[in-house]
C-alpha cells in the first residue's frame, strides 16, 4: 500500500502474545519505558501496538469508542501522547465486522466492532495520534469479495484522514485456514499469513490454530513475491523470549522472520528479558539484513525437506543467504554464490551470529545443527585492486 509507511518492515511490540486482554495504561507504559532503557528503540523497535481489549464494551452516546475506563482511565489519546514523548509510536487493534476476536472468542463484553463505523473509527484514531492499526476479521463468515471490500473501506478512511496510519491487517482468524488467498498490498502494508502463532516449533499444522515457527515458514517462504517496500507478509507475532523453544530455536525463528522481510514485533515481556532474548532481539547484522532499503522477501534457493537454503537480495548488492535445517539432526548445508545470483570468483561469507567472517571462490557450506539457521552475509569479490593514487598536478595558470 503506497501510503507513505512500511517502507521496510516494522518493527516494535505487541501486547497479546504475552498479556491477552490483561492490559492497561501501566503496563503499556511500563512495557515503553523497558523498550527505551533496553535500547530496542534505538535499534529500531518503534511501534508499541495495544492488541485486543483496550475498548469499554459500548460506544458513547454518539458512537465513539471509547477505552476501557478502568483499566485505561486517561484515555488513549493520553497514552498516544506517553509513547510520542519517548520516540516511539503508536498501534491499536479493531476489527471490522460486529465484535473484536477477544468478544467473538474470549468473552470480551460488547460488540464493537468498526462496521458501519469505518470513518468515525478512523477520525478517532488519527485524532488520538495512532500510528498502526491492527484490523482483525475475525470472523467464520465472509467471501473473499466481502474481505476485500471490507478491508479497503477502511484503507480509505485512513487515508481520507490526512495522517499516515501502517495498515495492518488479518483476513486469516477465525476465518481461512489456507493462508492468504490474494497478494493484499494494494490494501494493506501487513497481511497476516496464517492462523495465530504460538511459542512452539512445530505444531503440526499446515494452516490450523495455533500456528508453529516451522509450519508458519513453510506458508510464508512461497509468497516471497508479494513483498516490496510498502507491502510485507505478516507471518505474526514473535515468540522470542516466551519460552517453548530452545535457545537455536528461538535464533532461528530471528534469522528466518529477518530474511523474509517480515514485520519484526516482539511478544514478549521486554521489562524481563534473559539475555539470550536480548542477544537474538538486538542482533544487529540480522535487523540490517531485516531493514534492507531494497525491502525484498528472500526467495527459496533449495529445500530438500531437510536442508533450505534461503537467499535476500540487499541493497549494496550483497546477498543474505540462510541456510535452514529443518531435521532434528546436525547436517552439512550449502549452496553456491551462483545460485544466489552472485557472479564473479571471490567472495567474504559474514556470519550473522558470529560476525566471523571466511573468504569463497564461490561454495557456501555450514554445518548446521537440528533448527538452526546459518545466515551469512556474502560480498562479492575481493576490493578491487587500488587506483594507484594520481599525482596532482597544479593547474597552470593561464597566461593572457
Ligand atoms: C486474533 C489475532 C491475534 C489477536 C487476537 C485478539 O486471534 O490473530 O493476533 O489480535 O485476535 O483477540
Amino acid at each position: 500500500l503506497e501510503n507513505g509507511v512500511a517502507r521496510t518492515p516494522p518493527m516494535g511490540w505487541n501486547s497479546w502474545n504475552t498479556f491477552g486482554c490483561n492490559i492497561s495504561e501501566s503496563l503499556i507504559k511500563q512495557m515503553a519505558d523497558a523498550i527505551v532503557n533496553s535500547g530496542l528503540r534505538d535499534l529500531g523497535y518503534q511501534y508499541v501496538v495495544v492488541d485486543d481489549c483496550w475498548m469499554n464494551s459500548t460506544r458513547d452516546s454518539s458512537g465513539n469508542l471509547q477505552a476501557n475506563s478502568s483499566r485505561f482511565p486517561s484515555g488513549m489519546k493520553a497514552l498516544g501522547d506517553y509513547l510520542h514523548g519517548k520516540g516511539l509510536k503508536f498501534g491499536i487493534y479493531q476489527a471490522p465486522l460486529d465484535k473484536t476476536c477477544a468478544q467473538y472468542f474470549n468473552s470480551y463484553p460488547g460488540a464493537t466492532g468498526a462496521q458501519g463505523h469505518e470513518t468515525q473509527d478512523a477520525r478517532q484514531f488519527a485524532a488520538w495520534g495512532v500510528d498502526y492499526l491492527k484490523y482483525d476479521w475475525c470472523s467464520p463468515s465472509g467471501t473473499i469479495d466481502d474481505q476485500v471490500r471490507t478491508f479497503a473501506k477502511m484503507r480509505d478512511a485512513l487515508a481520507a484522514t490526512g495522517r499516515p496510519i501502517l495498515y495492518s491487517i488479518n483476513s486469516n482468524s477465525v476465518h481461512d485456514k489456507t493462508g492468504p488467498r490474494r497478494n493484499w498490498g494494494d490494501i494493506a502494508n501487513i497481511w497476516r499469513t496464517t492462523e495465530d502463532i504460538t511459542n512452539k516449533w512445530d505444531t503440526g499444522q499446515t494452516n490450523g490454530y495455533p500456528m508453529g515457527i516451522q509450519n508458519i515458514v513453510n506458508v510464508t517462504v512461497p509468497l516471497a513475491s508479494y513483498a516490496k517496500p510498502g507491502q510485507f507478509n505478516d507471518p505474526d507475532m514473535m515468540e522470542i523470549g516466551r519460552g517453548g523453544m530452545t535457545d537455536t530455536e528461538m535464533r532461528s525463528h530471528f534469522a528466518l522472520w529477518a530474511v523474509m522481510a517480515s514485520p519484526l514485533i516482539m511478544g514478549n515481556d521486554v521489562r524481563s528479558m534473559d539475555t539470550a532474548t536480548q542477544t537474538i532481539l538486538k542482533n544487529q547484522n540480522l535487523i540490517a539484513i531485516n531493514q534492507d532499503t531494497l525491502g525484498l522477501q528472500a526467495t527459496q534457493i533449495s529445500n530438500d525437506g531437510t536442508r533450505r537454503v534461503l537467499a535476500k537480495k540487499l541493497s549494496n548488492g550483497d546477498v543474505a543467504v540462510a541456510l535452514f535445517n529443518q531435521s532434528a539432526n546436525t547436517t552439512t548445508i550449502s549452496t553456491t554464490t551462483s545460485a544466489i545470483g552472485l557472479s564473479g570468483s571471490s567472495f567474504t561469507l559474514r556470519d550473522a551470529w558470529t560476525n566471523a567472517t571466511t573468504n569463497t571462490t564461490g561454495t557456501i557450506t555450514a554445518s548446521v545443527p537440528a533448527h538452526a539457521t546459518v545466515v551469512y552475509r556474502v560480498s562479492g569479490g575481493t576490493s578491487p585492486t587500488p587506483e594507484p593514487t594520481p599525482t596532482v598536478t597544479p593547474t597552470p595558470t593561464p597566461t593572457p
